[in-house]
């Protein structure tokens, strides 16, 4: 079963802990954008777990993802809440801003390593960079492989709403350097006094050392990297991402 289809668990599972990552998204918005209410696009949005605190917090969000799930739950969630944001079925590769143009888009916790072609990334970092305004940024969160070791092979977290706990283990079952793969298994173990259920969903993701990833940036030659940081998403503290940098995220700027 793939999480992703799981919208209500995903949604409880990954919002733990994003209070940093929302602030530091929000904070970076403002210092670039001109705009009282910044337009947004974040690709593969699934349940808008950002999407809905930055509606809230009066940005013009939009957002489009593959998996229909995570779309109706995240449009009854917008409609619950009085919210609106554009949210769109889309592909990561070739999706159609239908010629808007935002001030930012951000994609972080890895997600733009579901493209598991150095092509497919070409096409969606050309097309994001089509869909920004004249120096609009986009903030991308991936985790590096580091050129030497390998980090943590398993995370474990429990979050909860309401009545609701959400066990996550995520773990790396394969890494192939060679092919630039991945495979993750994830099990979800969704817990009230009435059920406790267990699911499991296996994927992979590409690989990027942070040579790799600069070169995908330069063979684009779309966007400048005007600064990066490391998974504390700590704005005071920008930083020199190394070889044994395991999470980067950086603010590119779009050339020209
Ligand atoms: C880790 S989730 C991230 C969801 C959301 N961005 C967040 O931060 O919570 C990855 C999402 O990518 C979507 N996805 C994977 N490949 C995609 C593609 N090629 N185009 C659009 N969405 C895709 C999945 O359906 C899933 O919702």
């Amino acid at each position: 079963m793939n999480w992703y289809s799981l919208p209500t668990y995903y949604d409880v599972s990954f919002s733990h802990e994003m209070r940093e990552e929302l602030l530091f998204l929000q904070n970076i918005i403002n210092r670039y954008s001109k705009s009282d209410s910044p337009s947004l696009i974040e690709p593969a949005c699934g349940t808008g777990r950002l999407i809905i605190p930055l509606s809230r917090n009066g940005y013009d969000c939009a957002g489009f993802d593959l998996n229909e799930h995570a779309l109706s739950y995240l449009k009854d969630k917008l409609n619950r809440n009085q919210l609106k944001a554009n949210i769109f079925h889309g592909d990561m590769t070739n999706f159609n801003s239908k010629r808007k143009k935002y001030d930012a888009a951000y994609c972080t916790v890895d997600t733009f390593r579901h493209l598991l072609s150095e092509k497919q990334a070409v096409q969606h970092l050309l097309n994001i960079a089509k869909s920004l305004k004249k120096n609009g940024i986009y903030i991308l969160g991936l985790h590096l492989i580091p050129e030497q070791g390998i980090s943590d092979k398993i995370t474990r977290w429990t979050a909860k709403r309401g009545r609701l706990t959400v066990k996550t283990t995520m773990k790396m079952l394969k890494l192939d350097k060679d092919k630039r793969t991945e495979t993750l298994q994830v099990i979800l173990n969704p817990k009230t006094k009435k059920k406790n259920e267990k699911y499991e969903s296996i994927y992979k993701l590409r690989t990027y050392t942070l040579k790799q990833f600069h070169k995908l940036l330069s063979n684009t030659d779309v966007f400048d990297v005007v600064s990066s940081y490391n998974h504390f998403y700590d704005l005071s503290k920008p930083i020199t991402l190394n070889a044994r940098s395991d999470y980067g995220v950086f603010v590119l700027q779009r050339k020209g």
